[in-house]
């Protein structure tokens, strides 16, 4: 495992803003004035000129000041390079679908993976102007874009202990039509045991809510280390905890993740494991 400063982790942390200020830029030109919208192979998966243009400027950053890190970013791939301990995963335009619609949940999302662990994150929601942050050991915080760095507001996950008083999100994969495993079931059954389940469109958001105490917990499949990165270090940062559904250790590649402020991540384990797409029928047909 890589040895790393707290001094090399804010260096890291101060660029990955730079970069995530500089592509919110890039997204605030082009929003409301797409000329059009593309699908990128799967259908309902988009990309814009939006998502392109600000990875560009995000890469550009990126590389100018860590030449010898490892890259890998939604729209243009993998770069690797021989120090690939440090991985930057970026997404430029997390929620490109409400982007494209005009509903005004997005954001860039830039983590770093250090030896596949999530280490420093910036998540900016340009809309709003709140950018998240953190980094392992520096606590989370979230800011104005102009915040000075002595006056950063830090962050802390909700006191919420039961499921039944929880608020939720969660997202559903481009792969949804074409697979069993799509999240339906899991949505209505938790639905049924909570005070609601947002489906937000913007994963890196989702985590950076759960972060600040605005909601109680998260679960996805189908996601991507540049929709993660940020979040999970986020989430982790301001008091919460995040594993696979049966609480083993989160895995990026995986895709799969729970996410929650600790409290009621047991009982939302349990809730995950006990529903399956088989079982919902049944389920239904025996509740009042
Ligand atoms: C998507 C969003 C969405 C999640 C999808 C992601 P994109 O990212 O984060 O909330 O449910 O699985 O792919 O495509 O807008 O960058
Ligand atoms: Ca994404
Ligand atoms: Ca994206």
């Amino acid at each position: 495992m890589s040895q790393v400063t707290s001094q090399y982790l804010q260096n890291c942390l101060e660029i990955a803003t730079e970069a995530a200020l500089a592509a919110s830029a890039v997204l605030l030109k082009y929003w409301g004035k797409l000329a059009t919208v593309e699908e990128k192979g799967r259908s309902g998966d988009l990309v814009t000129i939006a998502d392109k243009e600000s990875e560009a400027v995000i890469l550009e950053i990126i590389r100018r000041n860590f030449p010898n890190h490892s890259i890998l970013a939604e729209e243009s791939g993998q770069f690797t390079s021989n120090q690939s301990e440090y991985l930057w995963a970026i997404d430029p335009l997390d929620g490109t679908t409400n982007y494209a619609h005009q509903y005004p949940f997005f954001s860039t999302s830039i983590g770093l993976l250090i030896d596949g662990v999530p280490q420093v994150g910036v998540i900016y929601d340009p809309i709003r102007d709140q950018l998240f942050r953190a980094a392992t050991g520096l606590g989370a915080t979230c800011d104005r874009a102009t915040t000075p760095q002595g006056d950063r507001h830090p962050i802390h996950v909700s006191p919420t202990k039961t499921l039944d008083r929880s608020l939720l999100v969660t997202g559903f994969a481009y792969d949804r039509r074409e697979t069993p495993d799509n999240n339906y079931a899991e949505f209505c059954y938790l639905t049924h045991l909570t005070q609601g389940v947002r489906r937000s469109g913007a994963a890196s958001l989702d985590l950076a809510y759960v972060a600040d105490g605005r909601l109680d917990g998260y679960w996805e499949r189908g996601l991507s280390p540049w929709d993660l990165a940020a979040g999970v270090i986020l989430v982790t940062e301001a008091g919460g905890k995040v594993t696979a559904y049966d609480q083993t250790p989160f895995a990026i590649d995986t895709g799969r993740i729970m996410a929650t402020n600790t409290l009621i991540h047991e009982e939302l384990s349990s809730a995950l494991l006990r529903i399956a797409p088989h079982k919902l029928d049944k389920f239904f047909s025996n509740i009042s």
